[in-house]
C-alpha cells in the first residue's frame, strides 16, 4: 500500500513562478481592496471592474510556467498516493503533472454561470467580457470562492487530509478560513511539514523547513 502524502498549498507555492502572494510585501491586496473585486457586493457595483481584475490575473498566469516545487510535488507520484488541497486559483500543480488536485477557492481558468453556479466551464483565452452569457442568459463570473461565499469543496477536503499520512502544508499564512483549519483535521501519528520562508504558527507539532518552495521540497525529499 502506497503511503498517502497530502500538500495544502497557498499562493507562496506559486510566488516562484511570478505570481504575487495576497499578504506579502507587494501582495495583491496591497494593490487592491478586496471589497472591490473579491467579493458579491463588488460584483454588483462594479462587474467591470471585477473582470479585469481577473482577466489581467488569467492573462498573467498563460505566460507562468510550475516551477520545481510543483514538478517534485508531481514526481512523488511513482512512490506515494498524493493528493493535492489547494487554496490557489492558478493551474499549476496540473500543468507540473500531479493528477489529484482540489481547488478550494475555484479555477482561474474556468468561469460559471451567475444564476446556476452547477454551469461552469473552462474559459478559451485570458478574456472574459461583459456579455458573455450562460446557458440561461446570464453574465458569466469568474469561478472563483469571493469573501463572503461557501466553500463547497470543503466537504471533499476534510476525508482526504484526514487520510493524510504524511501532511505538508506550503507558502500559505493561515489566515483564511475555513481553509486554515484543515490542518486542525490531520489524524494523530501523521508527520507534518511546513515548508514556508517565515512559517506560520500552527497549534500542532510540525517540522517546520523555513525555504521557499523550490528548495522547501528538495528538503523534504530527505524526510521522506
Ligand atoms: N515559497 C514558499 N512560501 C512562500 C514563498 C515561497 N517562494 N513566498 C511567500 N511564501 C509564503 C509567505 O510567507 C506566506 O506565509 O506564502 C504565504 C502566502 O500567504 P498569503 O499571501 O496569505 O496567501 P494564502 O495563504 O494562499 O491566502 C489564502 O486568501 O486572499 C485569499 O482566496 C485567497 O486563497 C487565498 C487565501
Amino acid at each position: 500500500m502506497k503511503k498517502q502524502i497530502v500538500f495544502f498549498t497557498g499562493a507562496g507555492m506559486s510566488a516562484e513562478s511570478g505570481l504575487a502572494t495576497f499578504r506579502d510585501m507587494g501582495g495583491l491586496w496591497e494593490q487592491y481592496e478586496i471589497t472591490d473585486v473579491a467579493t458579491p457586493e463588488a460584483w454588483s457595483r462594479d462587474q467591470q471592474l471585477v473582470l479585469d481584475f481577473y482577466n489581467q490575473r488569467r492573462k498573467q498566469l498563460l505566460e507562468c510556467e510550475p516551477n520545481n516545487g510543483h514538478r517534485l510535488i508531481a514526481s512523488l507520484e511513482t512512490d506515494y498516493d498524493v493528493k493535492i488541497v489547494t487554496q490557489n486559483v492558478d493551474d499549476l500543480h496540473e500543468r507540473a503533472g500531479s493528477t489529484d488536485v482540489l481547488h478550494l477557492h475555484g479555477e482561474l481558468m474556468k468561469v460559471r454561470s451567475s444564476k446556476d453556479e452547477s454551469l461552469v466551464k473552462q474559459l478559451d483565452g485570458w478574456e472574459l467580457k461583459q456579455g458573455d452569457l450562460c446557458e440561461k442568459g446570464s453574465q458569466l463570473r469568474p469561478h472563483i470562492v469571493w469573501f463572503g461565499e461557501a466553500v463547497p469543496e470543503m466537504d471533499n477536503a476534510i476525508p482526504i487530509v484526514q487520510s493524510a499520512d504524511i501532511f505538508v502544508v506550503i507558502g500559505t499564512s493561515l489566515n483564511v478560513y475555513p481553509a486554515a483549519g484543515l490542518v486542525d483535521l490531520v489524524k494523530p501519528g501523521a508527520k507534518i511539514f511546513v515548508i514556508d520562508p517565515n512559517s506560520p504558527t500552527v497549534n500542532k507539532s510540525v517540522t517546520n523547513i523555513s525555504e521557499i518552495a523550490s528548495k522547501g521540497m528538495e528538503e523534504l525529499l530527505k524526510y521522506l
